[in-house]
């Protein structure tokens, strides 16, 4: 059984999604050991109880210094032992020692095609582009904003005279098909993370079988 964990901030419909899919036995080998929260009162902490996961509230207002905070999530996430951990609305910058403490297996899911688009508000700054196709982006975090290995992207058409509000709408009924996409491929052993030719970056190679 593959352990996972997962990080959210607020309404935590992937997180959702993902509990679904391991409940339906769509991901037969994983289980969500727990939730670590970084506010009170999330959806994301609703739909866990609903599912009995342990939740784990660290709640970043209550911290005098960032480093307090991010200690005790360090603290907080090992004590879950997880195999794959997984960004799912969880918004801050996870900063360096905690990407090393658990390398090549955080997750996350970006509401855009990366590179384009990176960091906050992704589909405003896509409907602000004028662009006609975005999509979102499963990958490994790295110690970048939303640079690291990309692992599965899907493309979503933008209807001509689209709002922000639906835009996101759009992607994101993608992004929970396509993060369960991710997580299965990760717990059937087959994203291999290797450099690429030119030794400038990790890509992902998908097994195919
Ligand atoms: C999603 O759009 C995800 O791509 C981004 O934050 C949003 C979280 O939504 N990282 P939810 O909490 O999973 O509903």
């Amino acid at each position: 059984m593959y352990r996972l964990l997962a990080l959210a901030s607020g309404r935590g419909s992937n997180f959702l999604a993902i509990l679904n899919a391991i409940e339906s036995g769509e991901i037969p080998n994983a289980k969500m050991v727990g939730l670590i929260t970084d506010r009170e009162n999330t959806g994301a902490e609703e739909h866990a109880k609903k599912y009995q996961v342990p939740v784990k509230v660290i709640p970043f207002k209550n911290y005098p210094t960032k480093d307090d905070f991010y200690q005790d999530l360090l603290l907080a996430a090992k004590s879950f032992e997880p195999d794959l951990i997984l960004g799912a609305g969880f918004m801050r910058i996870l900063p360096p020692e905690f990407i090393r403490s658990f390398p090549d297996r955080i997750m996350n899911i970006h509401p855009s095609l990366l590179p384009a688009f990176p960091g906050m508000n992704a589909q405003k700054q896509a409907y602000e582009y004028g662009v006609k196709v975005s999509g979102c982006t499963v990958h490994f975090m790295d110690e970048g904003v939303d640079t690291g290995p990309i692992i599965l992207q899907k493309a979503v058409e933008i209807p001509e005279g689209s709002s922000v509000e639906e835009i996101t709408q759009l992607i994101l009924k993608e992004e929970h098909q396509l993060y369960i996409k991710a997580i299965k491929l990760f717990c059937e052993n087959k994203l291999v993370i290797e450099y690429n030719t030119s030794k400038t970056r990790k890509i992902v190679r998908i097994k195919s079988s």
